[in-house]
């Protein structure tokens, strides 16, 4: 090799090792949730190795960057160190820019470092969160994970919220959460950009803060007697002499403790002190804050209407909650104070001689008025500690000093009225943002309140009413979401309940409302359940769920069945009876009409596999299918299935009582008549029932059938009896009578009803079908 020829290939490997098999990136490769306010995709890349560093200048930044060392150690081995002086190359460099907004950052990456500029920490954390959805999504993992290389597009990015305040709030008393799920709930809080954590610490069922003035809040409030076993409305009033042992609370050193670690992530911790409602806990603990003064035990379930409340005509109510609120004002540095003020229902004040008093000599015309006066006199002692009020949308009742920040949580109507009434709004109607609610079909669901908000939902929400001025937008802080906890008991099931909806809601209250687009926030949504798989989160896949609606042809003997996904553009895909969903699915165009009894399996499929559950449902066509059908009593007007052939249209119900497939009896039994076309020989008949013990719908006491051949004369064939027996959740059954093979054209079924359920109410019986065979 002459000299030449060995220089040339010399500087072919130096070149070949420069520039190693460079990762090309698209468009598609970045899945930023949520959605920066503008991103350019630059040539190159930027690859992490042993010897990157991060460039510094404050100790702030220095613990900002710890946090991102600390993960990217945990998922990848390697440890990252900091720096005060920039070398030449591979290096990520944090900037003061004062020009940029209080949250705002810009990031840019080249193949030799990455910039990142912040006029505050909350930019750098969020700058650095971006850098982290940036890397491949096993940066997430909570182990190492080898063979990744782990490099980043090179991009400019320059970004902001939207609102203000992007919050959560977690309802620590229908069930309660201790601190390390809180600070876990916060390291996703600012994962997600979210910037505020809202503890309900007192409610009906559990009082959650230390009040070292009041010990009895947490030795007595902070416990109930578990009925966990029981289904949350359906529990029964607890003796006060009962002790309670299923509870717990925060001590004032937790929650110093909650507080310090969420300032550190950009994150206000507001507390909320309910009142004068919702206040059951602290009455059982002191009986002297109600009117009466009666004692009572603290509510293991639902409390409806809520009558147990502070007497607003005692000055001494006013001087607890004073003392209480100090203590709550020294633990959290937050410029607000939440008092809660929702549904309290005033019948004592209707009637106690203190609230009256009150009303006499404050020259108010209503109990809504002395509530008005509870909230005022509670602001005025707020403000006067340099705090803000926040109250639900109830407390404009009445009248509100300007000041006061409204949560319109009864839908947008109350922040609509108040924003122009000039008060500052923080959004959580509870169409969009109360993630207690379904989020897919009730039958493939955890119980959860009987509402439905669905991914896409959340997705489509708005804080800013369309018809609002620029000067009224500018009253709309922001929105939360609400995790109300009376069906949530466990970690796992509060982070279903959360994630992916607050992933939709981050994107809601960060990115600009014109760059939004379901369509592309759920494909980056995919990217982002492989970082919730890494990290470990039990997040619904509900949003991959299939949903079917049916609809009865009786004239046709048919049912029409129109399957649905809330995805854009959904490849589904199904087959019928024994045939396999991977391997042998027809894709999905148009409505199926099913004739004859038929198993329906359906999917949403990606990539040509199917992802998360398989629907599957049957459509029973039986002997009694479409036929004649009569009642002695009449079904409850709420609940008339399809209508007067609901009973016998081959579709069944699902566990959601509402889905329009139920027909309902209270107070008399459900007695059906059905008259065949023709005499005809059958030796079975079966009850599709739902017992759902919450709504006060249980399985009845006894089914009985009877059969006719002339319509006169009925014989009874079978009867089941049944005692009641405790269940949480939505239960279906059903419930089948045999008998000998017998030639009929009338069949009599009646279904009663207990008299009474656990709480001593009259029962429901709700039937779907009566199924004929
Ligand atoms: C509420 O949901 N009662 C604020
Ligand atoms: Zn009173």
């Amino acid at each position: 090799m002459n000299r030449l020829k060995y220089i040339i290939s010399c500087l072919l490997i130096a070149l070949c090792f420069a520039c190693k098999e460079d990762k090309v990136f698209t468009e598609a490769d970045i899945n930023i949730i949520p959605k920066p306010k503008a991103l350019q995709l630059n040539k190159g890349s930027f690859e992490f190795n042993d010897n990157t560093v991060f460039v510094v200048s404050t100790e702030a930044q220095k613990t900002i960057c710890n946090s991102f060392i600390n993960q990217f150690k945990t998922a990848t081995g390697i440890s990252l160190s900091i720096v005060n002086e920039a070398p030449s190359n591979n290096f990520i460099a944090l900037k003061t820019d004062d020009s940029l907004a209080a949250e705002a950052y810009t990031l840019n990456a080249n193949n030799t470092n990455v910039n990142i500029s912040a006029s505050s920490d909350a930019g750098f954390i969020y700058g650095l969160e971006t850098l982290l959805q940036l890397l491949p999504t096993e940066i997430e993992s909570t182990e190492v994970v080898t063979n990744i290389e782990w490099i980043i597009p090179a991009v400019s990015i320059t970004d902001e919220p939207r609102f203000k305040h992007r919050g959560l709030m977690l309802d620590l008393s229908r069930h309660f959460f201790e601190k390390s799920y809180i600070k876990q709930t916060i390291d996703r809080l600012v994962k997600h950009k979210m910037n505020v954590l809202h503890l309900h610490l007192v409610d009906d069922q559990g009082w959650r803060i230390e009040i070292k003035k009041h010990p009895k809040l947490t030795e007595v409030g902070a416990w109930r007697v578990n009925q966990e076993d029981a289904a949350w409305n359906a529990r029964t009033t607890n003796s006060p002499d009962e002790k309670g042992t299923y509870g717990g609370f925060l001590t004032q050193a937790d929650l110093r403790e909650i507080v310090a670690y969420a300032e550190e992530k950009n994150i206000e911790v507001i507390p909320e002190i309910e009142m004068p409602a919702h206040v059951s806990s602290a009455i059982a603990a002191y009986p002297e804050l109600s009117c009466f003064e009666k004692p009572i035990g603290v509510p293991s379930g639902g409390v409806w209407p809520i009558t147990d409340i502070y007497c607003a005509g005692k000055d001494s109510t006013f001087e607890f909650l004073e003392d209480v609120l100090l203590e709550v004002m020294a633990i959290f540095p937050s410029e607000y104070i939440h008092i809660g003020g929702d549904e309290a229902t005033k019948t004592n004040w209707e009637v106690c001689p203190h609230c009256q008093k009150r009303i006499k000599t404050e020259g108010l015309e209503s109990v809504e008025e002395l509530q008005s006066y509870f909230v005022k006199r509670m602001e005025k002692f707020i403000n006067s500690k340099g705090k803000k009020l926040i109250g639900w949308d109830e407390i404009l009742e009445g009248g509100l000093s300007p000041k006061a920040t409204v949560m319109s949580w009864r839908g947008t109507k109350g922040g609509i009225e108040a924003a122009k009434q000039g008060h500052d709004v923080i959004m959580t109607p509870e169409a969009y943002c109360y993630f207690n609610f379904y989020q897919g079909p009730q039958n493939e669901e955890p119980t959860a309140f009987n509402a439905y908000l669905p991914l896409n939902k959340v997705y489509e929400f708005n804080p800013v009413p369309e018809e609002f001025t620029e000067d009224q937008a500018q009253h709309i802080l922001g929105a939360q979401a609400n995790l109300w906890a009376e069906f949530i008991a466990s970690d796992d099931a509060s982070e279903y309940m959360m994630f992916p909806r607050l992933a939709a809601l981050s994107e809601v209250l960060w990115s600009p409302q014109d760059q939004r687009n379901w369509e592309d926030f759920s494909k980056r949504l995919f990217t982002q359940f492989k970082r919730y798989d890494y990290a470990g989160i039990n997040y619904a896949k509900s949003a991959y769920l299939v949903t079917a609606s049916a609809k009865a042809d009786i004239e046709n003997n048919s049912v029409k069945l129109a399957l649905k996904n809330e995805f854009p553009n959904p490849d589904i895909r199904y087959v019928f009876n024994d045939d396999s969903i991977e391997n042998n699915a027809t894709k999905y165009t148009d409505t199926l009409t099913i004739n004859e009894t038929t198993i329906v399996k359906a999917s949403l499929f990606k990539d040509n596999k199917p992802v998360g559950k398989t629907y599957v449902d049957t459509i029973k066509f039986h002997k009694a299918s479409g036929s004649k059908i009569s009642f002695a009593h009449p079904y409850h007007d709420n609940y008339q299935a399809d209508g007067i052939q609901g009973l016998v249209n081959s579709i069944r119900g699902s566990k959601n009582f509402h889905d329009g497939q139920w027909q309902a009896w209270i107070g008399n039994p459900m007695e059906a008549t059905i008259t065949l076309d023709n005499i005809t020989e059958i030796e079975s008949v079966s009850v599709g029932l739902l017992e759902n013990q919450g709504a006060g719908i249980y399985f009845p006491e006894m089914v009985e059938v009877l059969l006719s051949s002339d319509g006169k004369t009925f014989e009874k064939v079978g009867e089941v009896k049944s005692t009641l027996s405790k269940s949480t959740g939505a239960l279906l059954k059903d419930l089948k009578i045999t008998f000998n093979k017998s030639e009929v054209k009338f069949i009599k079924v009646i279904a009663k009803p207990h008299d009474a359920g656990f709480k001593g109410n009259n029962t429901f019986v709700f039937v779907d079908e009566i199924i004929v065979e």
